[in-house]
């Protein structure tokens, strides 16, 4: 009989306790719910609930932890205590695996004793285990994902109804699919912490989210939506990792897609993973990436696995440094940029295009993924950035934007 103790009783944590009321079938047990505020209402049995967290990490007859909750901090403590008490831990927290992971991959070793977290990355989608799984054998190339809910809605909704950012995004809030304070999401650090346990799973990669490139999407104007609409593209906000010659290549940008692309018609707060591997060619998995039902239907999946002493096997034999990341790799990206210090804060490799117009600047060029990282910690913060796909797309072919002045092509800055 597994008996849980359960850290977190919010979206997801009420998710599970209700799914698992659903699911007999795994001989598994809430024993205990260990949660923060002792005034707040709570819809389930009161004797349930516990507000120190050694009712559950001191209980001998807890043979699982699962973590839920909103606290990263506090999650890396709760499971560093578990597993010290010889607990598994099962966690859907990806702020705290992909700032700990090295810690955690040391002490899985020390304790010899599993940590799951499949509803980590894209919810319900089933895609750490697919790649441990499924993929180990098939070497993965290219790994595509939209990883966060609340910006595709905000696109989508930016796209199909025309819709400003501001506007979107406050929908998105309305909705519950944007959290009040939103910018773990429209900054993309959320992508970036979930790109972190897929670059570790596929690739055997170790970063810190500090060192991994992200642009969000928070400068995103009408202008850039236009820009896109005009070369029958879209934006999406797309998490990458793939082999280049020296290493690999891994950053979350927007990029201007077109309708080719399988992540192309992923829409509304839809989560997508599309896999490339040397055999396999293509494959795409969509599903929720959020929400208390689909989220918990990832956690149901690692209690089972638990239950069948699972754990990710590939993991730990894969391990790389982290000069196995090439941030020397070029990239095709589009900057629109407010002021010349802002345009100067990146350093392009060469440029292929620059429009300087009275309510529109962009350049378009090669930059190397280390000097996009650069320009971000400078003035290019406040700049839009969005990769272009390889397949070039026509530069201002009929754009209604008012251009003043445009210039001609420029080589190679540096
Ligand atoms: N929501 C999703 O769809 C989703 C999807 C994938 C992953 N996740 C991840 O799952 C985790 C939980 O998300 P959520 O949306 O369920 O959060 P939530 O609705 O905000 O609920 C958080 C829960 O954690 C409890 N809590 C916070 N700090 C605590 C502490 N130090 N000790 C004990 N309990 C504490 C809160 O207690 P009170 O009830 O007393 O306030 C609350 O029950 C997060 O790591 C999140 O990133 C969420």
């Amino acid at each position: 009989m597994i008996q849980i103790g359960l850290f977190g009783y919010g979206c997801v944590g009420r998710g599970l306790y209700k799914a698992l009321q659903q699911t007999p079938q795994l001989n598994a047990t809430i024993k205990k719910i260990v949660v923060k505020n002792k005034l707040k209402p709570r819809d389930i049995n009161h004797e349930l609930f516990a507000y120190d967290k050694e009712e559950i990490l001191n209980d001998r007859e807890i043979n699982l932890v699962i973590e839920l909750i909103d606290d990263a901090d506090g999650a890396f403590k709760i499971l560093t205590v578990a597993l010290q008490n010889g607990k598994p831990v099962i966690s859907a927290n990806k702020k705290m695996l992909a700032n700990h992971l090295e810690e955690i991959l040391l002490l899985q070793k020390k304790y010899n004793l599993p940590v799951l977290y499949e509803a980590a990355v894209a919810g319900s989608i089933p895609i750490i285990r697919s790649i441990e799984e499924y993929y180990n054998i098939d070497t993965i190339t290219h790994i595509n994902g939209i990883l966060n809910g609340t910006t595709n809605y905000i696109l989508t909704q930016c796209f199909k109804e025309a819709k400003t950012f501001e506007t979107a995004l406050k929908e998105a809030q309305l909705k519950g699919f944007a959290e009040s304070n939103p910018t773990m999401d429209i900054e993309a650090f959320d992508p970036t912490f979930k790109l972190i346990l897929l670059l570790a799973h596929a690739f055997g990669v170790v970063v810190k989210p500090e060192d991994v490139l992200n642009f969000g999407i928070t400068q995103l104007t009408l202008f850039d939506i236009q820009f896109a609409k005009e070369k029958k593209q879209t934006i999406k906000l797309i998490a990458q990792a793939y082999q280049t010659d020296k290493g690999i290549a891994a950053y979350v940008l927007p990029k201007f897609i077109g309708e080719q692309h399988p992540l192309y018609n992923i829409h509304e707060e839809f989560n997508a993973v599309e896999i490339n591997g040397s055999f396999n060619d293509n494959q795409l998995l969509k599903g929720k990436g959020a929400g208390g039902f689909p989220t918990a239907a990832a956690v149901l999946a690692d209690i089972f696995a638990l239950s069948n002493q699972y754990r990710y096997p590939y993991l730990k034999q894969q391990l790389k440094p982290v000069n196995f990341i090439n941030n020397d790799h070029l990239l095709k990206i589009y900057v629109r940029y407010a002021t010349d210090e802002q345009f100067e804060a990146f350093h392009f490799h060469q440029i292929l295009a620059r429009y300087d117009g009275n309510a529109y600047r962009y350049a378009i060029g090669y930059i190397t993924i280390k000097q996009l990282i650069q320009a971000k910690l400078n003035q290019g913060k406040g700049a839009f950035v969005a990769e272009i796909e390889e397949t070039p797309i026509q530069i201002n072919s009929g754009v209604k934007i008012p251009i003043k002045n445009k210039l001609p092509a420029v080589e190679s800055i540096h």
